[in-house]
């Protein structure tokens, strides 16, 4: 017998497919997705969720979710558009996508870093802009990238992933994270005030909860170095957007490059109007054959669950203890 299972939004259609096998599926196969009453209207019946970082499972949510769902399996390594603790209580499984998007993240996150330090997107802009009359000795000059020092805050995999390209570019590694990580390649562990006053470039690597939002803000853009460069592939909210803002019209840092933002799909409008921050609409992880796998993964998430089995990235797998009947 196969188990009813919902899809919120459009995936790539492999997991789609793979889904039709193994379950009985509602699939919501727009870009828009579904509104948060229309959300619990569909979840009615379903066994598993499969999800998108822009359905939000607040514990209010998760309480009125029909109780036979027994898990919501995001498209994405974050997860912090679901109360997890909410959800174990409840007994539904929330699952991840851990690791298959290291790789193409770090690969952006480093595309962005060298963006925002080369002035890639003013030199663009210049070159359209048939502004371009001769070639001057100092037109677009920077600071080099290899020597200077590249700091990570969060060494999990993507932080460990930008770190090897850094080390690709003879950068120097320092990092910050709740303790320090064995790690294969040399980098320094230091305290965030040192590394906030040292860092050439700053790469931010955490997950969004209550000790992360905001991580970034006034006071720690005022202590950097003013030919700093900030990256942010994380979370939007990690960082304080109007401060940052504030600190790039101000020359208080060099440039960033930002791919997430507090409000998505807002940018803050002072953000817009900063030519030294090179901003991408949250595609990080966007290569086809990443977002496949992130699909796919889910759907397997989903199918393991609703077969009874522990999928293999659950977040929290004592909720199957919580579970209704369990
Ligand atoms: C994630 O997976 O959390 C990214 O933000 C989207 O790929």
């Amino acid at each position: 017998m196969k188990h009813p299972v919902l899809v919120t939004k459009r995936i790539y259609p492999e997991a789609i497919d793979f889904l039709r096998q193994h379950a009985e599926l509602d699939y919501e196969g727009t870009d828009e997705g579904l509104a948060p009453t229309a959300l619990l209207e569909r979840a009615r019946g379903k066994r598993a969720i499969v999800s998108q970082l822009t359905d939000r499972f607040s514990a209010d949510v998760i309480a009125q979710l029909d109780p036979c769902v027994r898990a919501i399996c995001n498209v994405a390594v974050g997860y912090d558009n679901i109360d997890v603790s909410a959800a174990t209580k409840k007994g539904i499984l929330v699952t991840n996508t851990p690791g298959i998007l290291t790789g193409t993240t770090a690969d952006f996150a480093f595309a962005l870093l060298m963006a925002a330090s080369r002035r890639i997107a003013e030199a663009h802009e210049f070159a359209h802009s048939g502004k371009w009359t001769r070639w001057t000795i100092d037109l677009l000059v920077v600071q080099d990238i290899p020597h200077r020092t590249l700091c990570i805050i969060g060494m999990g995999r993507i932080g460990q992933a930008v770190a090897r390209r850094g080390l690709g570019f003879s950068m120097c590694i320092v990092y910050t994270d709740s303790q320090p990580v064995e790690l294969d390649f040399p980098a320094e562990f230091v305290s965030k005030e040192t590394l906030l006053r040292e860092s050439d470039f700053i790469s931010l690597h955490v997950s969004l909860n209550d000790s992360t939002r905001h991580y970034i803000g006034e006071a720690e853009l005022k202590s950097m170095k003013k030919t700093a460069i900030l990256v942010n592939t994380a979370r939007g909210p990690v960082v304080d957007e109007a401060a940052l803002a504030h600190a790039l019209r101000n020359n208080w840092i060099a440039g960033a490059g930002l791919d997430v933002f507090e409000q998505e799909p807002r940018i803050h409008p002072e953000l817009l109007a900063c030519r030294n921050a090179v901003l991408a609409p949250h595609i990080a992880s966007a290569s086809v054959a990443t977002r496949t796998r992130m699909s796919m993964m889910a759907a397997e998430n989903a199918v393991e669950a609703i077969e009874g089995r522990q999928p293999p990235n659950a977040l929290n797998p004592e909720a199957a203890a919580a579970a209704p009947g369990a």
